[in-house]
């Protein structure tokens, strides 16, 4: 592309931005006539974001400042542009919005509804500002608990994170705003982010990176993916036709855009061939390698075509509203719920003698130790501009309290323990232990409170995973408010006096120590810096030898305590649970599982209700200890109130992946469904037979290069473990409730220890 023609073009489009009308309604039938009218240069234009034709402050018609970024509008064929904003704690733009507790504290909340109900409230501030699609929700696997964008994902279990995230979409779309889902995939480090080399297994892949974006795409077909900055298995993901076009399209169904992490450009060409549409946020660079990769016969104009039509295909779903009246909201509801859900996601770790909650008549005077401002969220795109910073003793003395001139006149204390995050950096090792100044702080501050008799509680304001089990007995209460957005004070203030009872449960697991994880040898536990000539292990390139043993999976399955599993949460109530009942269908492999919950304390709560379940082993198929399949929430339910949960279930859902046929198989064997309050607190069980396995063929991609020495449970412990169950399995009726067929762990040991005996 000459020089004169490209600055020609830069005009012309600088033109259309101010003119092109968003007003335009572009129905599919359509489609591909736009394509045909349109030229080379044109559909080039399209598939680069607007910032290649515009100064980067220039603002599309109806666009609102601070928005990510843009297509660019083809005014000649009167082609509207669409904006596209950061999330997903709230709406980043440059003007004021509500900030909404991180990903993690939703997904802790267990509670869909609400997150769908955050995702509609987010979509009503962008479309009031014009926004077509929010850059969320975010949805990696928190693999190490030092992963810095952590904060911004759900959970180290791909079925919550498939579930937050298709609940956030749907939250988002059924408002008409499109969500992009990122970043797929296997954005779980920060270090070497644009170039890293996941190598990971298909197993692992599969079953657990992979998953939750499946599950997003099958459930709630959202508008747009953004594909990841790393390479997967060699390949960067934004460059992979096997993970854009044969999985993602062909495999799982989905009919959006793929639209490129921002910058990302290693071949701009290989991205458009291989099923990345869209190059966001654009440049001059990348509009000319299109235009000369189509020249020189490197991308064929039909390539191209195919990418431009599935942008015209966004701006068509987008247009469908931009006759819309700006959606009406308020403001105030959306303070609230930004309030209710941190209360809700917010986990109750310790509470002894039923301490919490607590009332400002019987404890008047409270004082704040440690950051009493308190870190509403994470840095970098889901950074939300807002005044409403969250102040704890503010919101306690809105709530009645008193906030002691003198710690000697306080009755209650409160220590915030305060760990920010932020996009671009994973946490350093020291990060995860409390300073010297913290410890002193709460050692101290618990001894003299405690020697009058007085009671401490640690309100801790963090993004990640931090160690609890050297301190956790100190105080007397401690609550994970983790970065809780705007209204974080006052959801604190809901849960220490009650009027709101804590019902959270934590979304991945606390290590006892940081190297106990199994992924620890291979992450980037310091900062990392590249090496001439020479390839960086956990910087440009990283073994996931942990496989599928990723979080309670790996604690489970080989016998590793944890400071608090996976799943866990305590509440101001009590709650039974019946054994868990299946029913199974004759047809389509159908089944459903029902726990009865009650409330079996004095105060109105809401349970969680998690079912895991446990699938047999056939010849080398490794299976976890157990996997969550299942979870609901109850509605508030009063003392002795009874809910009656259900959970419809298909079989192939216990589907795990073999890479030697390249299916998922249900193996046949006994499956023991397990229900409880935690992935450690299993109430009840229930077993079922499965005479026949199911075998699900799929296409074998995105190989190991070489294999990566995965850990594996001891290869004896499988043989002994088939033939027990072998021997153990009869077949089953309803309600028949079996605990003998629940594995012998204790034979299993960690590949690292198996290679040094
Ligand atoms: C980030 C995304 C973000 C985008 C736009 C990328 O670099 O990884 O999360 O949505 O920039 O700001």
């Amino acid at each position: 592309m000459n020089k004169k023609i490209f600055a020609l073009l830069a005009i012309f489009s600088v033109m259309v931005l101010s003119s092109c009308g968003r007003n335009v309604k572009i129905f599919s039938g359509t489609f591909d006539r736009i394509l045909k009218k349109m030229t080379l240069e044109e559909k080039a234009m399209l598939v680069t974001g607007a910032a290649a034709f515009s100064p980067a402050d220039t603002l599309l018609e109806g666009q609102a400042a601070g928005a990510a970024g843009a297509t660019t509008p083809i005014e000649r064929i009167n082609l509207p542009a669409i904006s596209f904003a950061d999330g997903p704690a709230g709406l980043r733009l440059d003007s004021e919005h509500t900030w909404y507790p991180c990903g993690t504290m939703l997904a802790c909340s267990w509670d869909t509804e609400l997150v769908e109900n955050v995702a509609s409230r987010i979509a009503e501030e962008a479309r009031s500002k014009g926004v077509d699609v929010m850059l969320g929700p975010g949805m990696n696997i928190q693999r190490n608990p030092l992963g810095g964008r952590n904060f911004e994902y759900f959970s180290e279990d791909p079925y919550l994170t498939g579930k937050m995230a298709a609940a956030y979409v749907n939250g988002l779309q059924d408002k008409g705003v499109g969500a992009c889902v990122k970043h797929f995939a296997l954005n779980n480090q920060e270090s070497g982010r644009s170039f890293n080399n996941a190598r990971v297994s298909p197993r692992a892949l599969r079953e657990i990176y992979l998953k939750g974006f499946e599950m997003v795409v099958r459930e709630s077909r959202p508008w747009a993916v953004m594909s990841s900055t790393n390479r997967i298995n060699g390949v960067y993901a934004s460059q992979s036709e096997a993970l854009l076009t044969n999985l993602l399209r062909a495999e799982w169904g989905f009919d959006g855009v793929v639209v490129s992490g921002w910058g990302a450009a290693d071949s701009i060409a290989a991205m458009l061939h291989a099923g990345n549409d869209l190059i966001e946020p654009g440049s001059r660079q990348a509009y000319e390698d299109i235009i000369g990769a189509v020249e020189s016969g490197r991308l064929s104009e039909a390539e191209l075509n195919v990418n431009a039509r599935r942008v015209i295909d966004l701006l068509g779903r987008c247009s469908l509203k931009f006759e819309d009246a700006p959606m009406q909201h308020s403001i105030e509801e959306h303070i609230a719920l930004a309030r209710r859900c941190a209360a809700d996601g917010m986990v109750l770790l310790e509470n002894k003698d039923r301490f919490l909650p607590i009332t400002a008549e019987k404890y008047p005077y409270v004082a704040v130790f440690g950051q009493d401002t308190l870190i509403a969220g994470g840095l970098g795109s889901s950074t939300v501009n807002t005044s409403h910073i969250p102040v704890l003793s503010e919101a306690l003395a809105n709530a009645g309290f008193h906030i002691a001139e003198n710690a000697e006149d306080a009755d209650v204390a409160f220590v915030v323990i305060s760990r920010g995050a932020t996009e671009g950096e994973d946490r350093p090792l020291s990060d995860f232990y409390l300073s010297k100044d913290e410890n002193k702080m709460l050692n101290d501050v618990c001894r003299s409170f405690h020697e009058q008799n007085k009671k401490v509680a640690v309100i801790l304001n963090t993004g990640g995973v931090i160690e609890t089990a050297s301190w956790k007995n100190l105080p007397d209460a401690l609550l994970l408010a983790w970065l809780p957005g705007q209204e974080g004070g006052n959801a604190i203030a809901d849960i220490v006096t009650g009027a709101v009872t804590p019902s959270g449960h934590l979304a991945q697991s606390f290590p006892i120590d940081c190297k106990d994880v199994a992924s620890s040898s291979n992450f980037p536990m310091s900062e990392l810096k590249s090496a001439k000539g020479k390839q960086v292990k956990n910087f440009d390139y990283t073994n996931y030898q942990e496989g599928i043993y990723v979080g309670y999976r790996y604690f489970d399955t080989f016998k590793k305590e944890v400071s608090y599993p996976f799943g866990y949460g305590l509440t101001y109530t009590t709650f039974s649970m019946d054994d868990p009942e299946l029913f199974e269908y004759r047809f389509k492999n159908l089944m459903e599982v029902v726990v009865e919950v009650t409330n079996t304390g004095d105060m109105p709560g809401r349970a969680v209700v998690q079912l895991y379940v446990k699938a047999p082993m056939r010849g080398m198929q490794e299976k976890p200890a157990k996997e969550l399949r299942a979870f609901a929430k109850t509605k508030e339910l009063k003392p002795g109130e009874t809910e009656i949960v259900t959970f419809p279930l298909t079989k192939t859902e216990f589907a795990s992946y073999n890479e030697a046929s390249c299916s998922w198989i249900v193996d046949s064997g006994t499956y023991i469904f397990m229900s409880g309050n935690s992935s450690a607190d299993i109430t009840g069980e229930t077993a079922r037979y499965f005479e026949k396995s199911i075998s699900i063929p799929v296409e074998d991609v995105l190989a190991l290069d070489s294999p990566i020495n995965e850990l594996r449970v001891r290869k004896s412990f499988f043989r002994e473990h088939v033939r027990k169950d072998k021997s153990t399995s009869t077949k089953r009726t309803t309600n028949q409730v079996s605990k003998s067929v629940t594995p012998d762990t204790t034979a299993i040991v960690p590949a690292a220890v198996l290679n040094q005996r």
